[in-house]
């Protein structure tokens, strides 16, 4: 009989220790950090699931190739092998290096977008929606119906609603969207998969209008391996290929490399437009650095190289969703509610259906991340109406597993403290707003109990 335990592709050879808190530490902490996770040091946290974002280990590969990093400030060798290894997944003509994927998207959007235009996307993450909305545009989600209601299971709960797309260019007028974006996987959805099919639409759809689609490409090599497993017709199919054919259907893409580029800090921009490629340049010169190195280290450039092969390698894609699964469907066992079924790098707790007494202005999904925090001192993130205010379609608890970093047990404890708090959840108390930032204001904010 074959065995069928899907174990961590990897061994360890380097390791961080971690540090327990008792419960009454926790409480002072959470106190002084106004009942905002974002504002704890890290080291009065015991497992951190705040953000799968360039909190990943890297493999020896990437450490080696770190070694023979070109710190040259122009043309650097580790450019070309940055360069390369993008374009032999994403395809793109231009590729520009970035610190992260925000500057992407700021640069995207400034050299795109001017007040009153529409940018149409799945569902915008926070940052993109915030530099959409920098440049006076308006950043409008329109994702399907299956994908905002959290028990309902569907493949591919990231797919745009291609009906109220075309309802929205003939509403706004074709001249007022320069662009519209697919965020594969949906992160403020729930890590959700949009499928090649819908892509192909909203592909065909924009280039009938003469729309360039831009793909948010933070998590496309989990994205592709949803299609694989999913989407028929792409069994057999590698996930490079899979990656390789939806780039094909777009005309650039903005991508954090601390997800599925494997990296600690990195990102980039890529366009096959001449014209507008000269332009980011330009802009990127400004802020960011030189085109051969856009604001990181030739080293950085090396780890991503490396990294974005690694992300599509069929054994650690097997393991990565295999393991999300493994929390989410321990989870959905005890009635606990998710999003179903399980994202690509996240479970997300739906916390109007785990806290439903507490009404959505006293902020469910906080007051449950900090509960989280205090039972057994798990971070967590809320993505929800603190983060997104009256645009949340939901009230999540996002878990966010980094990549190759913690093991089955870790999960087994956290699932262990969710329950615990599960039992107990109507203890759970509201919050209210003491400080409020202009914009973003999910990472600054504060917060007392009301
Ligand atoms: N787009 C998506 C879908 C993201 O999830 C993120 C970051 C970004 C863009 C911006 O990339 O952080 O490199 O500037 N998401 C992180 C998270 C922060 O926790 O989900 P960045």
């Amino acid at each position: 009989m074959p065995v069928r335990t899907i174990i961590e592709p990897f061994r360890i050879k380097s390791v961080e220790p971690i540090r327990w808190t008792t419960r009454e530490a926790r409480e002072r902490l959470l106190q002084a950090a106004h009942y905002n996770l974002f504002l704890l040091a890290a080291d009065d946290v015991l497992i951190d699931l705040l953000t799968d974002s360039g909190t990943g280990a890297m493999s020896i590969y990437q450490w080696g190739a770190i070694q023979e990093g070109d710190e040259s400030y122009a043309g650097s060798r580790s450019y070309t092998r940055f360069k390369n290894s993008v374009q032999d997944i994403f395809g793109y003509r231009h590729v520009i290096p970035t610190h992260q994927g925000r500057a992407a998207e700021r640069i995207l959007f400034s050299t795109m977008l001017k007040k009153g235009d529409v940018v149409p996307n799945n569902t915008h993450f926070d940052t993109t929606r915030a530099n959409v909305e920098a440049t006076g545009a308006e950043a409008l989600d329109l994702v399907i119906e299956e994908g905002k209601q959290p028990g309902l299971i569907h493949p591919f709960k990231g797919n745009m609603n291609v009906a109220a797309l075309e309802a929205a260019i003939q509403r706004v007028g074709r001249e007022h969207i320069p662009l519209v974006m697919l965020t594969i996987t949906n992160n403020s959805g729930g890590g959700q998969p949009v499928s090649m099919e819908n892509a192909r639409q909203v592909s065909e759809l924009c280039h009938r209008h003469g729309i360039p689609l831009y793909f948010d490409a933070c998590r496309f090599a989990e994205n592709s391996w949803f299609i694989k497993l999913r989407e028929p017709g792409y069994a057999d199919k590698t996930p490079k290929q899979i990656a390789q054919e939806m780039f094909a259907l777009g005309d650039g893409c903005t991508m954090s490399a601390k997800k599925d580029g494997m990296a600690n800090i990195g990102g980039f921009l890529c366009t096959n437009d001449d014209h507008l490629a000269q332009q980011e340049k330009n802009l990127l010169i400004l802020t960011e650095g030189y085109p051969t190195y856009g604001g990181l280290a030739g080293r950085d450039l090396e780890a991503i190289a490396v990294g974005l092969q690694e992300a599509v390698a069929e054994d650690y894609l097997r393991y990565r969703i295999a393991s999300t699964a493994y929390l989410g469907n321990h989870l959905a066992e005890q009635g606990i509610p998710i999003v179903l079924p399980p994202g690509g790098h996240a479970v997300y707790l739906d916390a109007r259906a785990f806290v439903p007494h507490i009404p959505l202005e006293q902020f469910p999904g906080v007051a449950l991340a900090a509960e989280l925090y205090l039972e057994g001192g798990i971070r967590s993130v809320e993505i929800g109406t603190l983060m997104f205010d009256k645009a949340a379609k939901m009230d999540l608890v996002r878990l966010a597993i980094p990549r190759r970093t913690y093991t089955q047990s870790h999960i087994d404890y956290v699932i262990e403290v969710i329950t615990e708090v599960w039992h107990k959840r109507e203890q759970i108390r509201g919050l209210k707003l003491t400080y409020e930032p202009p914009f973003l204001r999910h990472f600054t904010a504060q917060l007392e109990q009301v």
